[in-house]
């Protein structure tokens, strides 16, 4: 689910986000250093039980916003150092061959997103969990390329201190603000490198086994949208009359870091400015969203307060630098299309009230990825520290080994194990 020509301090400002230095000679007065690092654990790791009893499950973490206002922490600028493609059968590919290019609409484009629903959509089975899986896939056959000065360390083979889906950072980018859905997080140590996978809430599950029908077409509606704007080629059209398949995929691999926090994940990318001149990936990614059009201002408010701070966490992780909304109808008629810059969306929520504030989303991410590595500290591929929240409550865990859980698939073990490269 994951181009913007312009090289402007605006644009370079999440290289080292800050909502109120937006220059880009600022951001390193941003930095976030160990010792408020420091004070923050100290505030937020609570004692619920006796400690002498049960030392581990007594842990806990905070999402109230006020404990994550502070100063916007390091977050380097990502980059891209690899991409993969998932086809029509969901195979994976170690290159960009699902990667589209973003095409400009007319004017009035009036596009009809329920076109095809029936007739022309293939979707992919929600039952099957593929967990990190392309991700790992994507390791092994990049090893080499990944190889730092710590590579030949067998105990260390790679340098990251944290791999996982955009997706689920996103969700904790999220959470001080969410009010209606928990998540659960698998977390392995494995030679040093945290995994998080996410499990679906029992929650989840059920509202997914049981959709109406009218969001199951809407939901449609999100890829009948990207169809219209994207071609297979720099110099193609749309094909609207082309069949929506949602296994296909394009994935950028990033790397980056937030404070002391190694990061290297994957997300899927809508598609790429076509100009073969625009900047490199990620600044040349489209992120391609949908949403009902505002006829009032309590709808406007909404959307700013709920679905910019999803469009915001989404992008911004990765560094795709824009999103192309298409506003629709309630027949799915796309009304009008409009571009949003990541780097401004903070300035359009200034005027909402008591609105989200992206250094919160940032802090919570920050110490939670803390608390992690406090916590998950077995270094062992079979066991998993299942971290758990509910909206309102406290982020909880427990650890369970060789359970349903377990989520390392054995080829990925028995590579990292055996070669060192
Ligand atoms: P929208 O983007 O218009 O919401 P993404 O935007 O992340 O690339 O996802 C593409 C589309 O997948 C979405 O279009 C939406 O239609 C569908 N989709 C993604 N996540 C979803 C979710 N959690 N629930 C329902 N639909 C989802
Ligand atoms: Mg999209």
């Amino acid at each position: 689910m994951d181009r913007n020509r312009s090289r402007s301090p605006v644009t370079s400002s999440h290289r080292h986000y800050s909502p109120s230095r937006r220059e880009a000679g600022n951001w390193r007065k941003n930095n976030f250093d160990g010792e408020h690092l420091g004070a923050a654990n100290h505030h937020q790791y609570q004692s619920s039980a006796a400690p002498e009893q049960s030392p581990r499950r007594s842990q806990t973490l905070s999402t109230r916003r006020e404990v994550y206002e502070r100063d916007f922490p390091l977050y380097k600028q990502p980059v891209e150092v690899g991409s993969f493609s998932l086809d029509s059968q969901r195979r994976f590919f170690n290159d960009s061959r699902q990667l589209r290019y973003y095409v400009e609409p007319g004017r009035n484009p009036n596009f009809d997103l329920r076109d095809g629903y029936r007739e022309r959509y293939v979707r992919r089975d929600e039952n099957v969990k593929e967990k990190l899986d392309h991700i790992l896939r994507w390791i092994l056959a990049n090893r080499s390329k990944l190889k730092s000065k710590l590579a030949a360390n067998a105990s260390c083979p790679l340098d990251f201190d944290f791999v996982t889906w955009r997706g689920h950072l996103t969700k904790l980018l999220t959470t001080p603000y969410e009010t209606k859905e928990g998540w659960l997080l698998a977390v392995t140590r494995f030679k040093g490198t945290l995994y998080i996978s996410e499990v679906e809430t029992e929650a989840a599950r059920r509202e997914r086994e049981n959709r109406p029908e009218r969001n199951k077409e809407m939901m449609y509606w999100g890829y009948k949208f990207e169809q219209y704007m994207c071609a297979d080629n720099a110099d193609g059209e749309p094909d609207p009359g082309g069949v929506v398949n949602t296994n296909e995929a394009f994935c950028t691999v990033v790397q980056t870091r937030l404070t002391d926090h190694r990061l290297l994940f994957s997300g899927e990318v809508d598609c790429r400015d076509r100009d073969p001149d625009a900047p490199a990936p990620p600044a040349c990614y489209v992120e391609l969203k949908t949403s009902a059009e505002i006829c009032a201002p309590k709808q406007r408010s909404n959307f700013h307060r709920f679905k910019l701070l999803k469009w915001w966490a989404q992008s911004f992780l990765p560094g795709v630098p824009k999103v192309v909304a298409g506003f629709r109808d309630h027949d799915g008629i796309v009304v009008s299309v409009e571009t949003f810059q990541i780097s401004k969306i903070s300035q359009l929520i200034k005027n909402e009230h008591n609105c989200w504030k992206p250094t919160v989303c940032m802090n919570f991410c920050c110490d939670f990825l803390s608390f992690v590595k406090r916590e998950a500290t077995a270094d062992n591929p079979s066991v998993v520290y299942l971290f758990s929240w509910e909206p309102h409550k406290d982020v909880t865990y427990s650890v369970h080994r060789d359970s349903q859980y377990s989520f390392l698939p054995n080829w990925y073990i028995k590579e990292m194990t055996s070669s060192p490269e």
